[in-house]
């Protein structure tokens, strides 16, 4: 079959399971959201397990996606699998040796030759050896978040109750190489986790920023690997500062990326990465670019409003579907080739996860409504509650009604970025990186492991409650 006519059958197939079972009242989706989030949850787990030392890999190879041809995802990149290692590390189902297995491999990238020869080299082969054809090199996020997972999975080792040495020489040593080359690189330009841009991020600088604070914390835990952390502390100190640079009071929402050397050219500044950086970080609960931030929650509402008028998907769409959210508004990767940029299922995801999050801050603090957060606001309320509008700053204070009602209608929104993913994976359960912007269809890589892990990050912001103190 020609490569045109298969593409066409796609198509068609698309649109035949589209328009054929979705009537203008029905979503053709079989089951509740409560039982999908259920039955998601095994088979994003499954698939995950899949991806990971699939045939004929080395031991801790994490696929990106077991796609092979259009497009080629069968490598590991160090981003990709430190941040579903994280993931399933928290996952009581998740067998102990698969993270170590992954934590033996990642050590033997670290002191592979590669082109980079630093850190930063973003993807390896099955094998465990550097990728040597041309790329977007070095991606500095990848060690940050490496670290991030180490400390995690030193975490969950110590808690199961078994021996403090493995952490000692294994976990530490690679740790400290990390944040070590963080502490170094954190002024220079690089690639940013789409690989597209050469510049200075908003993303990787709060994915360093955590990996360091995490470090202090977990070095000053683990008493007998006495460290001395005070660089780690002021490291972070001035990264803050340098994030603070990514704010435009002008545009009123953070642009992602400074300083560009190379790479696509983005207009806007918007990216969905701003948003993936405030839920990354959103467990140190200190209020820097959080989710229930006004500055996180100003981009939130200016990304989805630019998305909504760009995919056609999103126009006239189901009241019980949320905004299908992209990368970026100018992005053309349609997950094979260059054409015109989709919708992706882990910023359709990080939405879910963005309004969660930002809930359980809310339940804690309260909600300050002010110039800078007030149109996310009205999005969220609609007309529902005037009084929320009246004066320029408003407080609510937890446990308030008006604070019930805010939580009560975020939640609602929440849910119908869960379901617009229900509604646009395949029926069995598989998630590709991409559906399309016209028809939904699915696209890019099949079953892309990062798509199953945001998945299962969003499901777990909505079912864990934090308590409120
Ligand atoms: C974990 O995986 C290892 C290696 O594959 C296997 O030997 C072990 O039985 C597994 N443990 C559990 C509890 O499944
Ligand atoms: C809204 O913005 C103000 C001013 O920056 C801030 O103090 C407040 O916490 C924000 N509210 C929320 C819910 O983020
Ligand atoms: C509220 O904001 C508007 C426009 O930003 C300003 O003109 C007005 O003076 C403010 N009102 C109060 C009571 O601060
Ligand atoms: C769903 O079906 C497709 C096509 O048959 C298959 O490639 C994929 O592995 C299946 N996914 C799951 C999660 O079973």
């Amino acid at each position: 079959m020609s490569m045109l006519i298969s593409y066409l059958l796609i198509l068609l197939t698309g649109l035949v399971y589209h328009y054929s079972s979705a009537g203008p009242d029905t979503l053709p989706t079989e089951l509740s959201l409560e039982a999908w989030l259920a039955r998601q949850h095994v088979t994003s787990f499954k698939t995950i397990m899949n991806n990971i030392n699939p045939p004929g890999t080395s031991r801790g190879f994490f696929a990106a996606s077991l796609s092979t041809y259009k497009p080629d995802y069968f490598y590991t990149w160090t981003r990709d699998a430190a941040l579903v290692s994280r993931v399933i590390t928290s996952l009581p189902e998740t067998n102990l040796t698969i993270l170590t297995d992954y934590v033996d491999f990642q050590i033997r990238t670290q002191v592979t030759p590669t082109v980079c020869n630093c850190l930063g080299e973003p993807k390896f082969n099955t094998d465990g050896t550097g990728y040597t054809s041309p790329w977007g090199r070095p991606q500095n996020d990848g060690p940050a978040e490496r670290a991030i997972a180490f400390m995690k999975i030193a975490d969950r080792w110590y808690l199961e109750g078994h021996d403090q040495a493995y952490i000692t020489n294994i976990l530490v040593p690679a740790i400290t190489k990390d944040l070590n080359y963080i502490k170094d690189v954190w002024q220079q330009p690089c690639y940013d986790l789409w690989e597209e841009i050469d510049g200075i991020h908003f993303y990787t600088l709060m994915v360093m920023r955590r990996a360091l604070l995490d470090a202090v914390d977990f070095f000053n835990a683990h008493s007998d690997t006495p460290f001395r952390t005070d660089s780690y502390k002021s490291t972070a100190y001035q990264i803050e500062k340098r994030i603070e640079l990514f704010w435009s009071s002008h545009l009123n929402y953070i642009t992602s990326t400074q300083d560009v050397r190379n790479g696509v050219q983005k207009a806007s500044g918007l990216d969905v990465s701003t948003l993936l950086a405030a839920n990354l970080v959103s467990e140190r609960n200190d209020g820097f670019f959080t989710p229930g931030s006004d500055k996180i929650l100003a981009t939130a509402h200016a990304l989805e409003n630019a998305f909504k008028s760009i995919y056609p998907l999103n126009q006239q769409l189901d009241e019980r579907l949320g905004t299908s959210i992209g990368r970026y508004p100018e992005d053309v990767y349609d997950g094979v080739g260059i054409s015109l940029g989709n919708p992706w299922f882990i910023a359709t995801a990080a939405y879910t996860e963005l309004y969660y999050l930002a809930i359980k801050e809310w339940k804690q603090v309260g909600v300050v409504i002010n110039g800078i957060n007030r149109s996310f606001f009205h999005r969220l309320l609609g007309n529902s509650a005037p009084n929320f509008f009246q004066q320029n700053t408003s407080y609510y204070a937890p446990g308030s009604l008006e604070l019930e009602h805010l939580i009560y209608k975020a939640t609602l929104s929440a849910d119908k970025y869960l379901a617009t993913i229900q509604y646009h994976q395949a029926r069995n359960g598989s998630i590709s990186e991409q559906f399309d912007r016209y028809i939904g269809y699915m696209a890019g890589a099949r079953d892309l492991t990062w798509s199953h892990a945001a998945f299962l990050t969003a499901a777990k912001a909505k079912s864990t409650k934090r308590p409120i103190f």
